[in-house]
Parts: C-alpha cells; sequence; structure tokens
C-alpha cells in the first residue's frame, strides 16, 4: 500500500502514488542505496540544494556583518550523503562541519572524499551525541524531523547543543507536497511554532521556496502561516534561543 496523490493532468485526474507507506523510512538501513543515490544527480535537486545553500549562507553572512557574531561550527543532522554541505563550505571552508546520518549515507560521503565531519547514528528514537562538540554556532535539520519517532528528543538535545547566539535552521516539507510524516498534524505551521516554543526555540525569520504544491486550503492549524507561504514546497525557517529567565 502506498500513499496516493490526486493530480489534475490538464486533460483529467491522474493519480500518482508518492511513498511506499508500508514501513517507517526511519527504520530502512538500505537508505542512500545506490536506487536512492541516482536523484543527487538529477539537476532539480542539484539546484534545490544550491539555493538552500545561498539562503543557510546568507544567514551566515548577516549573523556577522549584523551582529557580529562569526559562525565557525555546524551541525547537520539527516544530511543525506551532504551535498547540502559541500556547497556551504564551498562558501566558507573554514567551518567545523559535523553531519550525522546512516552508514550508506556516510559511504557516499567517504567515496566523493567530501569535506567535513561524518558521525553514523541511529536518530530515530534518541540522539546520543558522544563524539560532538560541546556546542554549534549552527544547526540544520533540513527535511529531517519529520522522519522520526522521537522529534521532541531531538529538539531538546539541539537546545542543549546550542548557546543564546547559535541559529536553529529547520526545513519542513509542506504537507500539500505529500512527502511522508510520522506526525503530520505536528508540522502543520502552528503547531510546530508551539512545539519549538515549547523546546525554547523561536523563529525570528521564514524564507520563501520557489517551488510550489498543489493548491490545497488553509486549514486551522495554520493561522499564522503567511499566505505567500500557503503554498510553497518547503517551509525554511530560522530559530533562537528563546529568552528564558534566570537562564546562565
Ligand atoms: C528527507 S531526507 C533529507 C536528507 C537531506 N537533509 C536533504 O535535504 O536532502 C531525511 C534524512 O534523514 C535521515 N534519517 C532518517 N531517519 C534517520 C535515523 N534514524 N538516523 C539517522 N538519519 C536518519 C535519512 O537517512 C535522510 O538522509
Amino acid at each position: 500500500m502506498g500513499l496516493f496523490r490526486i493530480k489534475d493532468n490538464g486533460g483529467g485526474v491522474e493519480i500518482e502514488k508518492i511513498f511506499n507507506s508500508d514501513k517507517f523510512d526511519t527504520v530502512d538501513a538500505e537508505e542512500w542505496n545506490e536506487d536512492s543515490l541516482e536523484r543527487l544527480q538529477e539537476p532539480s535537486w542539484e539546484k534545490r540544494y544550491e539555493y538552500e545553500a545561498n539562503m543557510i549562507n546568507g544567514i551566515i553572512n548577516n549573523r556577522l556583518v549584523n551582529d557580529g557574531f562569526e559562525i565557525k561550527s555546524v551541525l547537520e543532522l539527516g544530511s543525506g550523503p551532504g551535498n547540502l554541505s559541500q556547497k556551504i563550505l564551498e562558501k566558507y571552508p573554514n567551518l567545523d562541519y559535523h553531519l550525522v546520518d546512516k552508514p550508506l549515507a556516510k559511504k557516499y560521503f567517504d567515496e566523493n572524499k567530501f569535506k567535513g565531519k561524518f558521525f553514523v547514528k541511529d536518530l530515530s528514537m534518541d540522539f546520543n551525541t558522544e563524539g560532538l562538540l560541546d556546542k554549534y554556532d549552527l544547526v540544520i535539520t533540513n527535511d529531517f524531523l519529520e522522519h522520526v519517532f522521537n522529534p521532541s528528543i531531538i529538539v531538546q538535545k539541539i537546545y542543549e547543543l546550542t548557546h543564546k547566539n547559535s541559529i536553529y535552521f529547520i526545513s519542513n516539507p509542506n504537507w500539500r507536497m505529500g512527502h511522508q510524516f510520522i506526525y503530520r498534524g505536528l508540522f502543520d505551521f502552528d503547531n510546530f511554532q508551539y512545539f519549538l516554543y515549547v523546546h525554547k526555540f523561536q523563529m525570528f525569520g521564514m524564507m520563501g521556496s520557489p517551488l510550489k504544491t498543489p493548491a490545497y486550503p488553509r486549514i486551522d492549524s495554520e493561522k499564522m502561516l503567511p499566505d505567500e507561504a500557503l503554498r510553497e514546497w518547503n517551509h525554511y525557517m530560522a530559530f533562537k534561543h528563546r529568552e528564558i529567565q534566570n537562564e546562565k
């Protein structure tokens, strides 16, 4: 059984199978095998990583120019083989860049002699931070949190791994594009803001996506979602530590 999306192809209705929903991909040890690696060669993916890298490079630059804070360390969770990281490192080669994902993603990373340090960890239910730095200036989860069984523990650990000047960059797929979610409602825009807020993160910036989803109406848990973001393929958001009284 897969999940299906109904598409209007102009001359009638077409049903497209989006993904196999028989299994949770977070426990799939074969993720990033030869078949799934093929997508990395597609020009659309290359363009997407370029777009995202430009956005993140802009954040790094703004932090320095506007706040005088130099981002020196980056942690990317659920990075895949590391294509986004390489584009960020092209612009900022001195970053101490750490990536975490599954064994086959690391295999591709190693074979391509990518820059950075890759850690294989199973993040499906917990996040063992052994071997990582105490703190990172920038943490990235790009289309990752929606895959794991325990996003709360991941975000709690990210809070511990960041400091008051750190930025936490998150990309969430818009449910309208038919991505796999374990807890879809959690990623509806308002619910997600609340979820991050109770984990002591607050959004301070949101960036647009050039790709558009099929049109579906706004739902009740998207009251805070800006009109222009309703059909954006991804929601790109920058979070900072929320001020907590008496915090050291
Ligand atoms: C939708 S992909 C996003 C990959 C990459 N960030 C990108 O934007 O192309 C989700 C990523 O999360 C990783 N992932 C999912 N479950 C995981 C787990 N239990 N442990 C480590 N990584 C996991 C997958 O291997 C995959 O690389």
